[in-house]
């Protein structure tokens, strides 16, 4: 009779820098006791389906020839083509697109979009390269990589330093390879190519209407209520703007170039534009300067990671003093931070739900792409809120019927919707 198989970490990860995969796999771990039956299927919940490495050869405007890394990632499909942004960045590396990947799976599944998990990434800092040089880095990327994706294969996106003018050279470099104009192969694109009304918003506005229904379930009002955001790019500065709108009150905000307060509320919309002239919020007017320590203890009603992962971590979250955590990052909380916070009676609305909407509306633009239909911006609106509504609602229920936090709530519903979907299709051959 064959042996059990032990199953390792894959020989290609380092286990001594798992970085975010070693989040997601802890992740993993805290829901599998609530997965019954299903829980034996838990392991290919641990590896990528698909991992693609691409060397990325372009000549820079000097003349010289320089060659960068790219991956696309395909954790899981087996609820339909893979789905995820792509992230240009100095950091990326195969473990980190791998942990993004995985929790793209969790959260189609969460929220119940037809999608699997997908992820790509660069590992370059795109503010040293001209517009020009990122442009040819993004269609040779695309070039290599269009072997995996497709509008019915792996549906890419953007993320961070990537923008609705990344989706467009991708868009045409893969139609421009495949022969034919194909507008569902990204999400994300300029509403000329067939992009949708209310994408670009579409990330902040989930976060917003899940920390209000968070909000409302802690008695908090958001007239007048305190709100600290790191990251004030496409996620972080569009849920600022929809705060404030509100009558919150944005009292400090952090990007990579610094940290700004103000504890009579900043003027959203004048650091906005700040930061679109200036590269960053650092030394924007009337704000003051502050340490990244002094911004994490700050006391406040919600506090809004926007930026990267693992940023609250076991260093800082004895120190936070927020009531609502809303996730707008993909993994900003370790384990470790989760734990502690939720000792300290912090309510965490985790990544999977509450940034859920930017794949919701990238789903609602290849849907359009398809019937070649557009809708209106109130329909798009109108669509997103409810259905993000109902994911915070259903993942509230689940948390309260097991007694267990938002996230691993959500991590029931996903994982659970995945490994059903697995069982059910069989295994091939
Ligand atoms: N764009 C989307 O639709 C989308 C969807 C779901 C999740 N997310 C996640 O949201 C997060 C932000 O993505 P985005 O699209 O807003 O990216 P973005 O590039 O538009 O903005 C990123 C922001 O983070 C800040 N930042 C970068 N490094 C930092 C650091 N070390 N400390 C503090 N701030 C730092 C940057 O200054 C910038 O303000 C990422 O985790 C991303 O995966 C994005």
């Amino acid at each position: 009779m064959a042996q059990q198989p032990v199953h390792r970490l894959p020989s290609y990860l380092n286990p001594e820098a798992l970085g975010p995969w070693g989040v997601y796999l802890e992740q993993v771990d805290r829901v599998t006791p609530y997965l019954g039956e299903l829980g034996k299927w838990v392991e290919t919940l641990k590896r990528p389906k698909r991992a693609l490495i691409v060397d990325i050869p372009i000549k820079l405007d000097n003349g010289v020839i320089a060659h960068f890394e790219g991956y696309r990632v395909q954790h899981n499909t087996s609820r339909g083509p893979g789905k995820g942004g792509v992230r240009y960045h100095q950091d990326v590396t195969l473990a980190e697109v791998m942990a993004l990947a995985a929790w793209m799976s969790v959260k189609s599944a969460a929220v119940n979009l037809p999608f699997g998990g997908a992820k790509g990434g660069i590992r370059l800092d795109p503010h040293q390269y001209s517009l020009d040089e990122l442009e040819r880095i993004t269609r040779r990327y695309t070039s290599e990589i269009g072997v995996i994706i497709g509008p019915n294969k792996d549906i890419p996106a953007p993320d961070v330093n990537t923008n609705a003018q990344t989706m467009a050279w991708m868009m045409d470099t893969y139609s421009m390879n495949e022969g034919g104009t194909t507008t569902g192969v990204v999400t994300g694109k300029p509403v000329s190519l067939g992009g949708s009304l209310g994408r670009v918003e579409a990330t902040g506005r989930g976060v917003f209407v899940t920390g209000r229904e968070a909000a409302h379930d802690c008695g908090i009002a958001l007239e007048g209520a305190r709100v600290v955001v790191q990251g004030f790019g496409n996620v972080g500065g569009t849920a600022a703007r929809l705060f404030h709108e509100q009558g919150a009150k944005i009292i400090a905000v952090q990007d990579h170039t610094g940290c700004v307060h103000n504890a009579n509320g900043l003027d959203i919309h004048a650091l906005l534009q700040y930061a679109e002239e200036h590269g960053g919020v650092a030394g924007a007017p009337e704000t003051e300067s502050m340490a990244p320590s002094d911004f994490w203890a700050l006391e406040t009603e919600l506090l809004i990671p926007a930026a990267l992962e693992s940023q609250i971590n076991a260093d800082n979250a004895g120190s936070i003093q927020a009531r609502i955590i809303v996730e707008g990052a993909n993994g900003p909380t370790t384990p470790q931070a989760d734990d502690i916070l939720t000792s300290q009676g912090v309510l965490i609305v985790p990544d999977v739900i509450a940034n859920a909407g930017g794949v919701t509306v990238s789903y609602f633009e290849w849907v359009q792409d398809f019937s070649s239909f557009y809708w209106t911006e109130t329909e798009i609106n109108h669509r997103l809120e409810s259905m993000m509504r109902a994911a915070y609602t259903a993942t509230s229920a689940v948390a309260k019927t097991h007694k267990v936090t938002l996230r691993t709530a959500a991590f029931i519903v996903g994982c659970a919707r995945i490994l059903e979907a697995r069982q059910v299709r069989g295994l091939y051959p």
